[in-house]
């Protein structure tokens, strides 16, 4: 049976292409999704997207993979250094995640240095702009050979 990846994109990233560009880049969300589905098919991994500037709506989006995905990959965007909610939402469904930002929020104001995600989740990418989203799908795909490898007995690193 195929891995099934489930891509969260928080607030604002619908206008990615036009929003704050030397931070962001230029491509839009919808080329974004196209470069993850290509990858993720190098590595005969499935995906699913799913954008939403609302924070209930993406804490029901991880609720419902419950059962249906097997990895999550979430760039929560501002939420990130908000939301609890998020964080309990993670934790509720177990399901491996990897935080990703375009961005390299650590180089960026203070308050974008706390991310309530990171300690829930497997490991962050921040910083390569689309690549951080490529180099998650890659991460799956190693995480998911091991675990296949050692009959499911792999550890993530705490
Ligand atoms: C972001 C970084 C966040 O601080 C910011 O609020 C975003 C995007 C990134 O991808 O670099 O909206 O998550």
């Amino acid at each position: 049976m195929k891995i099934h990846i489930l891509v969260i994109h928080g607030p604002n990233l619908n206008l990615l292409g036009q929003r704050e560009t030397s931070v962001y880049g230029t491509a839009s969300l919808s080329k974004i999704n196209a470069l993850i589905k290509t990858e993720a098919e190098k590595y005969g991994l499935e995906v699913s997207t799913f954008q939403s500037n609302y924070e209930g709506a993406l804490v029901e989006a991880i609720q419902e993979a419950k059962g249906k995905y097997d990895f999550i990959i979430i760039n929560p965007a501002a939420y990130t250094h908000t939301s609890v909610a998020l964080r309990d939402a993670i934790l509720a469904v177990d399901i491996p995640t990897i935080e990703v930002h375009l961005s390299n929020i650590y180089k960026r104001e203070e308050f974008r240095h706390k991310s309530y995600i990171s300690g829930v989740a497997i490991g962050q990418i921040s910083g390569f702009g689309v690549q951080s989203y490529l180099l998650a799908v890659r991460a799956v795909a190693e995480i998911a050979r091991q675990k296949k490898e050692t009959g499911g007995n792999y550890v993530y690193h705490k």
